[in-house]
Formats: structure tokens, C-alpha cells, sequence
């Protein structure tokens, strides 16, 4: 049973203090409380920090002399913003009070607001690094960052001596974005490592996922943000086949997640390749099943980027290939250049503020709280006034910090750590919502979604019940009702009042929440209103809210 767990602050203190280089913490969220999840069984739970990053400094042997450094760094905010994990705490019902009414009249977004096109040259990238465990993610995103300069030679050669040390040599590169220990010790990422590059066109945000199933819900909260994913696949003989599984792989899990968050551009990296000679035809293959996959999940072909590479072998990350093997019959663009070409999506900058909280920092300041996400929709600028939902609670912004810099104003698309002041730093908290003062968004405990049954779940009937997910925020959830199934292809009613739903049916049904969360239909915010249904560790439906019934 998923229990309401308030983050300790104690725990925060402590797990701050034993961070490295300041951009460590390690929150006890609701992970260890998801009924279905293996996490808390083997203290997987703890989520922790990140990540590479010039500013940080992770090494191991350092972390118990660099409290207070730590701390200090953690103050300063450097390197906080530098991950992510879908930390739970959603919104309790103790929190839910002074809801402001929204305003009657319309938006009018002020002059510095909207970005300016003379300054801003790069557009911002949320691009997140997904698929099956052990497909090389974190060992393509370490590269590719060392590449292109973001992790020096020293910083390099200091995780290859510990990894060898550590009898884990081949996770040299992985170690940059795994940087908690019991990551290192197990060779798997537990939650959304941070890292920042540039392209031609963008200012790209790395969100390195888990592709462990049981750290579904931190990858969830990586692609809430994303705009654009790299999905890897591992080329490897037995190990792709593994990864595509319909039942035991994530590679289509994650796809579908990326697609219920409205991700439409994805590079399908296939890595590995030096284990498979470079072969033309494996990558074919491969192809040739992902594609027909992808093509199902209603991923355009024309959206969809194929690059064989070997992250370890350095073939086809920031230049074209130099192994004959593979220049031979490969012509397309290497990994930096897809990247590059990927779109960055209009942005909602003319509608009020909105930034769904991903994780929270709370310095020792009183009344001073840090909440780190990316904003949906609005800007923001220091000193504005933010409401703080499920609260209601009024603070004040004292800073912001954006890809690891202070800057003054932050606007839509962009991921933040922002700096509240004259605020009790205890209503601000990771599954909330930052909004604009007289647009606050909705708080409910009953909706009604539409919503697809995914194939392979379990039949989902009157009373199931599930892990309801929407932006950062998580909460048990009972189907009270099954309105109507739908044609998938007309959107109309087929049946009304069905009994129970099955696998690839699309529906209409109403849920009952345990607590309240904060929550949009999906037509006033893509965001706020895409939803997610988990069972027994499996992702089972996904939709949208179409109706808040009861806030
Ligand atoms: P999770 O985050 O736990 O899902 O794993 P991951 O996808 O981040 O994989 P990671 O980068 O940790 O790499 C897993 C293993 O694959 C390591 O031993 C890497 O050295 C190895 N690996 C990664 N890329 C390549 C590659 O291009 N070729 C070969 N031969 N091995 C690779
Ligand atoms: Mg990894």
C-alpha cells in the first residue's frame, strides 16, 4: 500500500551533508512506498543527485570531508538543479487549503515575458536518454560529454582509475551520470541524471534515465520534461532481443511513455555495434522490428532518426564513423548532428505560469525553499510573486538558476532550480505546482480520463486499484466508474458501462484518488493533463483527464 510520506528534512540534512561537490542529495521520497515496487527492499529507493556537470565534483573518497562544502554549495544552489527523481511527495490533503478562485479575466502576458529573438540564439532541448537497462545510456551521455568537453581529461582519467579499482572498468564513462554509490556498486542508473551541452541550434538538457523496471517512475519523471528522447537500444546478440521483450524488456515501455508525454522526435541509437562487427544487416533488423513497433505507438517516420554508433568505440557520436566496418555502408548523420536537428517545440510563453514541481531543495535558511522543474508554461522573473499549489501559499522569487547559472528571468521550456523566499517550506513540495497569483491551476481528487489499455496489461475493472501518475505528482487511485469504450480510431462510444476493460481498448472511466493533486484537463495543458496508470510495476494505461469532476 502506498503510504503519505512526508519528506524528512532530517534525512535531507543528513544525506546533504554526506553528498560530494554540492550537487548531491538523496531524498527518502515515496518510492519506498509504491505498493508494487521492489525498491524498498533492497534500499533502492533512496533518491539521490547528480551529475556531471563542470561544477560537480563527485568522488567517492571525497564525500565524507566535503560536508561542508556541501552545504555551502547546496546554499549557493550550484549543481542542485542537476536531477531529478519522481520524489513523491504529492500533494496531501494537510496542504490543500487557501485555494485562490481563478481569475475571470484573460491573461495578458507583459513585455518581458515573451523571449527576445535578438538575444536568445540557442533554443532550450529537453532531450532524455532512455530504454532497457544496460543498453549504454549513461556510457553514451558520458562520452558524448566528454567529447565535447564537459568532463575534463583529469575528471576522466580520476572515474576510469576508480571504476578499475572497483572491478568495474567498462562503467568509466556511466560513472560521470552514476554518482551515487550504490549506483556504482550495482552498474545501474537508479534515478534521472542532469548534464548540459550545446549544439549549433540548442542548449540541450540531458536527462539520463533508469532503465531498471523498477525505476519506471523516475524515468516517468525525466520524460514528463522531455522534448525529444534518444532511445538506445543494444545491438548486442540475445541483448536486444531482451531489451524488445514484450513482457520482461522496458525498450517498449519506455516508448510508450515517451508517446503518452507527447514526445514526438526520437533518435533510436542503436549502441553496441562494435559487438556485432559493425553488421549492416543486425542493424537492419533491428530496424526493421522497432520501427514497425514505433510505427504502432503513432511515431512518425518522419520523426524518427536511426544512428548505429558504438559509445564505447566512439564511432558516430560528434563525427561521421572511422571504422570501415561501419563508414561502409553508413551515410546518415552521427549523433550530435540528430541531435542538432531535432525541433524545439513552440513554447507556451503567452499563458499564465506554470511549473509542475520535480524536486525540492530546502536549504537551512528559514522560510527560504528551493523547487527545481521545468516551466510548462508563463516565464518568471526574480522577485515575482508565485503561488504555491496545493497550498495556496504566496512566496516570493529570490533567485533562479538555470542549466547550473544564475540568471533573472525563466520562461517556458526552461528547466530551473528556482529560490523561494517568505515562504513555510513546507508547502512547497515535489508533485505541487508553481502557478501564476491569479491563475491557479485546479486541485482534485475525482476525474474523468480517457484512456488507453496498453498491450499485455492486466484487465482493469470497476474498484482496480492502480498508481495514477501525472507530471511529477503520484497517487492511489480506484476506478469508481467505466463510462464508456471507445473506438479507438473514431473516438466514439462502442459500449456504455462496461464491466471491466482489456488490453488495446481505449475508454472513458472516472477515478478516485487517495489524496488531491494538482491537475489540468488536457485541453487547457498538455502538461498538467496527461495522465499514466500503473499496476503491479507495469505501466497499464495511459490518456488524459477530460474532465476534473470534484475539486
Ligand atoms: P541503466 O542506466 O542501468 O539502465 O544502464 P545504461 O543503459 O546506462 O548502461 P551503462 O551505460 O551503465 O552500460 C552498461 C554496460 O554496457 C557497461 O558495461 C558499458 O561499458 C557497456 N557498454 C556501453 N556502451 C557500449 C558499447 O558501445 N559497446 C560495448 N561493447 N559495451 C558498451
Ligand atoms: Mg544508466
Amino acid at each position: 500500500m502506498r503510504l503519505k510520506e512526508q519528506i524528512n528534512s532530517a534525512d535531507e540534512q543528513k544525506s546533504l551533508k554526506n553528498g560530494s561537490g554540492g550537487s548531491k542529495r538523496c531524498f527518502r521520497g515515496r518510492e519506498n512506498n509504491i505498493e508494487d515496487d521492489n525498491c524498498s527492499k533492497d534500499g533502492a529507493s533512496d533518491i539521490k543527485s547528480s551529475k556531471v556537470l563542470p561544477k560537480a565534483k563527485p568522488n567517492i573518497s571525497e564525500e565524507a570531508s566535503s560536508s561542508a562544502k556541501t552545504m555551502e554549495a547546496s546554499e549557493s544552489l550550484t549543481g542542485m538543479r542537476n536531477d531529478l527523481s519522481l520524489t513523491g511527495q504529492a500533494p496531501n490533503s494537510s496542504n490543500v487549503r487557501n485555494r485562490r478562485p481563478r481569475s475571470e479575466s484573460k491573461y495578458k502576458p507583459e513585455e518581458w515575458i515573451l523571449p527576445d529573438k535578438e538575444s536568445d540564439t540557442l533554443s532550450q532541448l529537453n532531450l532524455a536518454i532512455v530504454g532497457h537497462v544496460d543498453s549504454g545510456k549513461s556510457t553514451l551521455s558520458g562520452r558524448l560529454l566528454h567529447l565535447l568537453g564537459r568532463i575534463s581529461q583529469k575528471q576522466m582519467h580520476k572515474y576510469e582509475k576508480e571504476a578499475k579499482l572497483k572491478g568495474k572498468g567498462s562503467f568509466a564513462y556511466a560513472w560521470a551520470l552514476d554518482e551515487s554509490a550504490e549506483e556504482r556498486e550495482r552498474g545501474i542508473t537508479m534515478t534521472v541524471a542532469v548534464a548540459y551541452f550545446d549544439t549549433k541550434k540548442h542548449r540541450v538538457v540531458l536527462l539520463d534515465s533508469p532503465g531498471h523496471k523498477d525505476f519506471v517512475p523516475n524515468m516517468i519523471a525525466g520524460a514528463t520534461q522531455a522534448d525529444a528522447a534518444i532511445l538506445v537500444l543494444d545491438a548486442c546478440a540475445g541483448a536486444f532481443e531482451a531489451g524488445f521483450d514484450n513482457l520482461k524488456g522496458q525498450t517498449r515501455e519506455h516508448a510508450r511513455v515517451l508517446r503518452g508525454f507527447g514526445v514526438e522526435q526520437v533518435v533510436v541509437a542503436v549502441n553496441k555495434m562494435d559487438t556485432v562487427g559493425y553488421s549492416k544487416d543486425r542493424f537492419d533488423s533491428i530496424k526493421q522490428q522497432v520501427g514497425t513497433f514505433l510505427h504502432s505507438c503513432r511515431f512518425r517516420d518522419s520523426s524518427l532518426i536511426w544512428i548505429p554508433l558504438s559509445s564505447m568505440e566512439n564511432q558516430n557520436l560528434v563525427t561521421a564513423p572511422s571504422d570501415s566496418r561501419l563508414s561502409s555502408w553508413y551515410r546518415g548523420p552521427c549523433l550530435l548532428d540528430a541531435i542538432d536537428s531535432l525541433k524545439s517545440p513552440a513554447r507556451d510563453f503567452t499563458k499564465p505560469l506554470l511549473m509542475p514541481i520535480c524536486d525540492i531543495v530546502r536549504t537551512s535558511k528559514q522560510g527560504q525553499v528551493s523547487a527545481i522543474g521545468k516551466l510548462e508554461a508563463g516565464a518568471v522573473r526574480t522577485g515575482s510573486k508565485i503561488l504555491v499549489m496545493p497550498s495556496g501559499d504566496v512566496g516570493t522569487v529570490r533567485s533562479l538558476e538555470r542549466d547550473s547559472r544564475a540568471c533573472s528571468i525563466a520562461r517556458a521550456g526552461d528547466n530551473v532550480a528556482m529560490t523561494l523566499q517568505g515562504i513555510d517550506a513546507s508547502q512547497v513540495i515535489a508533485g505541487g505546482v508553481l502557478c501564476h497569483l491569479d491563475f491557479p491551476v485546479l486541485v482534485a481528487t475525482r476525474l474523468e480520463l480517457t484512456v488507453l489499455v496498453l498491450e499485455g496489461a492486466t484487465p482493469i475493472l470497476i474498484g482496480s486499484q492502480l498508481e495514477f501518475h501525472v507530471h511529477h505528482a503520484k497517487e492511489a487511485a480506484i476506478v469508481v466508474r467505466i463510462e464508456s469504450l471507445l473506438d479507438p480510431k473514431t473516438g466514439e462510444a462502442t459500449k456504455m458501462s462496461p464491466r471491466c476493460l482489456t488490453a488495446k481498448q481505449s475508454a472513458i472511466l472516472e477515478v478516485s484518488l487517495q489524496g488531491p493533486v494538482c491537475v489540468e484537463t488536457f485541453s487547457e495543458s498538455r502538461a498538467l493533463g496527461r495522465v499514466f496508470l500503473r499496476s503491479l510495476g507495469r505501466t497499464v494505461a495511459m490518456g488524459k483527464v477530460t474532465r476534473v469532476i470534484q475539486h
